[in-house]
Formats: C-alpha cells, structure tokens, sequence
C-alpha cells in the first residue's frame, strides 16, 4: 500500500496528525502496536489519571467539606466503581479515535512500526506477520514509556508506576512516591483522598523542580495541611518487596546515613524516556540524541521524508504540545506553514488546589537578567473563592518592566488549569498587563482575581 503520510504512534501526537494531514487530503495510515489507539494520554496518562483525580476529589469533599455548606453525608468509598468509572471514560476516549479515524479515512494497522528507511515502513502484526507500507512521508510519534529506578524492579503491583498506581485493587495504607514531579503529586493526591498516607520521596530539595519556586513551595505547604510527608533532597537506593510490603531504603542525596521506610506500595515517578527501541532509528541512519529524535524547527529528521514529534522528541512531555505539533507538521505536509509557539505552551499540575503556569518563571527571568514587575494577587480577597471556600493560592503574573508584555504567568488555585487560558491567548497575542487590567471579568468569578494580579502590576489592584 502506497500513502501519503504514514503516522507511526496514535497518541495526541499521531492520531491528531493522522486526523489533520487526512482533512487536508493527504492519503494517510497510522500504525499502533497496542489494541486501542490514543496512546499513553487515552489509556493510562492523562484521561484515566483525571478521571480518578476528579472522583476521588469528590468523595474528599464530600467527606470534608459538604458539612461547611451545610450539606450532611457520610461518604463511602466503592473503590470498584470508582475504577470502572475511569476505565469507562478511557473506553468511550479511545473509542472516539477509532470512530475519527473511519470518520476521516485514515487506515489503521494494528502492529509494531519499524522504519526501513526513506519512504519504507514495516508492520509486525502480533500473529507474527509483517506487511510492508509506503509513503512520501513518515511521521514519528511513539510517545515515552515510564523511566526506571536503577535497582528498582517495577513488578505493577508492589512497586508500580503510573500505570499500576491508576489500578489499584485497594486503598494502600502507606504509599511512598519517589519523584515530586507532576505524576507522584497528582496520583499520590489520588490515594491520600482515599486514605493512604503519602510520603514522598525527592531527590532535589524541592518539589515540581520546574514551577515557579513561590508557587511550589506555597503548594508544598498545603500538601502537608493533605497530609504529605516529604523527604527532599533524598534517594531511593533499595526497595525490597514482598507479600507483607515494601522496606525503602533512603539516603540523603548529598551523602550521610541511610533510612529505612515501610510502605504498602511504591510508586516510582522519576520521569519518563522517549520510545524508540525497535524502531530501526539506528539502521535508517536516523540521528538521536539521549534517546530522543533530533529535529529541526520543521520537525524533520537527518533523513528525507521523515519527522517526529511529541513526547519522543525535545520540549515538554505534555500531551496539548504533541497535538499541536501534530497539527503544524501535518499542515507542512499539505504546503501549508503550520506551527507551534514554544514560548505559549500551559503546564498544568490538576491537584487541588491546581497549579497552572504558562512561560518564564521568576527564576528564569533572574538567570536570563530581564528586568519584570509582578502583580499578585490572592484567592483569599476573590469574592467567589470565598463563596466556593477555594481561598487557597494566588495568582501570579511577570510583565516586561519596560515594555509591559507578559512574559509570564502562575496561578495556583482551584480551577487554575481553566483561567490559565485567558494568558494563553493574552500571551499569544504579545499582549500586557496593561491589556488584561483594561479587559472587564465577569463578577462574581475566580478569574476576577487574574485581572486583579493584572492591576497590580501597577500597584492598583482594588481589593487588596
Ligand atoms: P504517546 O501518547 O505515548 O503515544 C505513542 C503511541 O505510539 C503509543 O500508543 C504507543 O503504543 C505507540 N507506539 C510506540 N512505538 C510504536 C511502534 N514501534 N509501532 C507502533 N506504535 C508504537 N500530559 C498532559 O498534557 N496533561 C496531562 O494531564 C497528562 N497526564 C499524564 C498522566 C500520566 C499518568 C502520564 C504517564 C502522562 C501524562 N501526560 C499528560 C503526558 C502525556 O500522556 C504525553 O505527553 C502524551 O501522551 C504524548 O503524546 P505522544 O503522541 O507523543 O505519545
Ligand atoms: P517529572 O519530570 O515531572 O518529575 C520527576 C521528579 O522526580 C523530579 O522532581 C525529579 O527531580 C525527581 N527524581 C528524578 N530522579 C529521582 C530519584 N532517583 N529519586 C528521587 N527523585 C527523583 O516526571 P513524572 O512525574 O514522572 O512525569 C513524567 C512526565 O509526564 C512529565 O514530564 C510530565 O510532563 C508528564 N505528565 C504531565 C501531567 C500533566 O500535564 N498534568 C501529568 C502527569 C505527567
């Protein structure tokens, strides 16, 4: 079979590729070595992760909230139903890519992908069978895989990753994390909702190492109020599992005495590495670099006709920047002058309260010598935080001390992950502080307090 585009990897990256290139005309295939498209996003990353955040959030409020707002309940937990309802969200989601695909005419096959070279893909079927497609064009998105702790043996039940931590048959007493990234605190809020008493274990001395250092350590502080322990600035050295838990071995990253921790379940979260083995990288002649795809700012690759995008090549590991470069690498294809804007991508942490941020954070402005004003403003003086007894967090924006531009925006707080997007847009417009305090917010609602970090840039915020 000859196509235009062949896509190797359904995940937001390639089934968003696949759906763009075919809308354009181009005859188009993707190749996905698992049962269900949509990658690790669909089936074990972010949706079934979301699901679960969502649920077990709700049975912690009803638990501990509802009686401030006068609402009487004693919630219990059905831990099956709540399982089958992520696993029903995941179903209806990968299902939904499948429909696009017959929908938009691109050919699914069902195998593992393995580049022959310019043009040459091959498809091993799990009956052993491989077939051979060709295309003008080739496109890699074979997303990352969870990365291991040296010594460490992830058996996805004692000692789990991501997967197994969205799959647990029952609420672990003691559940310790290793890493303080996105996944340990998101999963980890998960189970502390539920019961388990989380302690995490990280290796720098601070936890979400990339975040604005303010907004990090002010959320740090309330997941202690949840119940968190942490030991910053600590490794994991030995985990010995057994029926009867885990005995965790920990050391201080910089040298001194070694401790032991009990814990039911392990979850090891120290990052994820790009998937590449079994692909032929190395006899197409294709350049990698650590393990990721070399590209150029056209998401090509050394060799003609081929290009990779999301999580297997550089930038962040989210799944929104898959899907964009899905889309701009696609519209290159068809002749169009797709592209993605590296400076406006949101990050979002979806605990509660959220955290979500979108370009440079103090830090980087100080490295980068830039001069920025800050106008911050908290949830404490939001009207509606108040009504909704969200007051926890505040918002946080950097403008460009000479020019006024946003450069950079932080909002920890509830349903930070939805008001992060008027910055998206204000920033993609190169827009200022200046230009959000003009633009009239609704009253009364949480995002009134990002128009008021905007007016405090100039020290004019009005309830503070
Ligand atoms: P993937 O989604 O990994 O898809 C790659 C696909 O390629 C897979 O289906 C794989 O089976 C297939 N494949 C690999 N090799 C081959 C081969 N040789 N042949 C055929 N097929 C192959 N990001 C967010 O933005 N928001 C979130 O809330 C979020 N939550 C997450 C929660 C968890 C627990 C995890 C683990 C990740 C989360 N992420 C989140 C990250 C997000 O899942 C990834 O950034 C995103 O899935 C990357 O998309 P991708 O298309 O590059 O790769
Ligand atoms: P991460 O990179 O976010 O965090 C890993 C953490 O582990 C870091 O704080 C790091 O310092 C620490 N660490 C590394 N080695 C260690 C060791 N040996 N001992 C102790 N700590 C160690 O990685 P994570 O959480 O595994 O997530 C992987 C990717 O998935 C991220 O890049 C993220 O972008 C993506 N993701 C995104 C989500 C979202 O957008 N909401 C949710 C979940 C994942």
């Amino acid at each position: 079979m000859t196509f235009d585009l062949i896509v190797i990897g359904s995940g937001p990256g390639g089934y968003v590729c696949a759906i763009r290139a075919a809308q354009l005309g181009l005859k188009t295939a993707v190749v996905e070595k698992e049962k269900t498209f949509g990658g690790t996003c669909l089936n074990v990353g972010c949706i079934p992760s979301k699901a679960l955040l969502h649920a077990s959030e709700m049975f912690h409020q009803a638990g501990h909230d509802f009686a401030h707002l006068g609402i009487k309940v004693t919630p219990e937990l059905d831990l099956p139903a709540m399982l089958k309802h992520k696993d029903d969200t995941v179903t209806a989601n990968v299902n939904g890519v499948g429909f696009l695909f017959k929908k938009n005419k691109i050919d699914a096959y069902q195998g593992v992908g393995k580049i022959l070279g310019a043009g040459k893909v091959e498809v091993a079927g799990a009956d052993g069978k491989t077939q051979q497609l060709e295309a003008k064009n080739i496109v890699i998105a074979t997303g990352s895989s969870v990365a291991p702790l040296p010594g460490v043996t992830i058996d996805e039940k004692r000692v789990v990753s991501s997967t197994g931590a969205i799959a647990l048959p029952q609420v672990p007493k003691k559940l310790l994390v290793v890493g303080a990234g996105v996944i340990g605190l998101e999963l980890g809020s998960v189970w502390a909702r539920l019961g388990a008493e989380v302690t995490v274990v990280e290796f720098l001395d601070k936890i979400l190492p990339t975040n604005d250092e303010e907004v990090a350590k002010q959320f740090q502080r309330l997941l202690q109020k949840q119940g968190f322990t942490f030991h910053l600035g600590h490794k994991v050295t030995k985990v010995d599992a057994s029926d009867a838990g885990c005995k965790v071995t920990i050391e201080p990253a910089k040298g001194g005495a070694a401790k032991v921790l009990d814990a039911d379940i392990v979850l090891v979260a120290i990052g994820r590495r790009p998937n590449t083995d079994g692909l032929g990288l190395e006899a197409a002649g294709i350049a990698t670099d650590r393990g990721r795809v070399v590209i150029d700012d056209h998401f090509a690759t050394n060799v003609k006709g081929v290009y990779a995008i999301g999580d297997v090549v550089r930038g962040p590991m989210l799944a929104h920047k898959a899907e964009d470069e899905g889309i701009a690498i696609a519209e290159q294809l068809a002749g169009k002058a797709g592209h993605v804007n590296y400076e406006v991508i949101p990050a979002v942490v979806y605990t509660q309260p959220e955290i979500a941020s979108i370009g440079k954070t103090e830090e980087e402005l100080k490295a980068a010598g830039v001069a920025y004003n800050i106008g911050k403003f908290p949830f404490t003086a939001n009207g509606r935080a108040r009504a909704n007894r969200a007051t926890d967090g505040f918002v946080k924006i950097l403008a460009d001390a000479k020019t006024d531009r946003v450069l950079g925006a932080h909002i920890l707080g509830a349903g930070a992950g939805e008001m992060i997007h008027e910055l998206v847009v204000l920033m993609e417009f190169a827009g200022s502080s200046e230009d959000l305090a003009r633009s009239t917010h609704a009253h009364p609602t949480m995002s009134e307090a990002v128009r008021e970090a905007a007016l405090a840039v100039e020290k004019r915020a009005i309830h503070m």
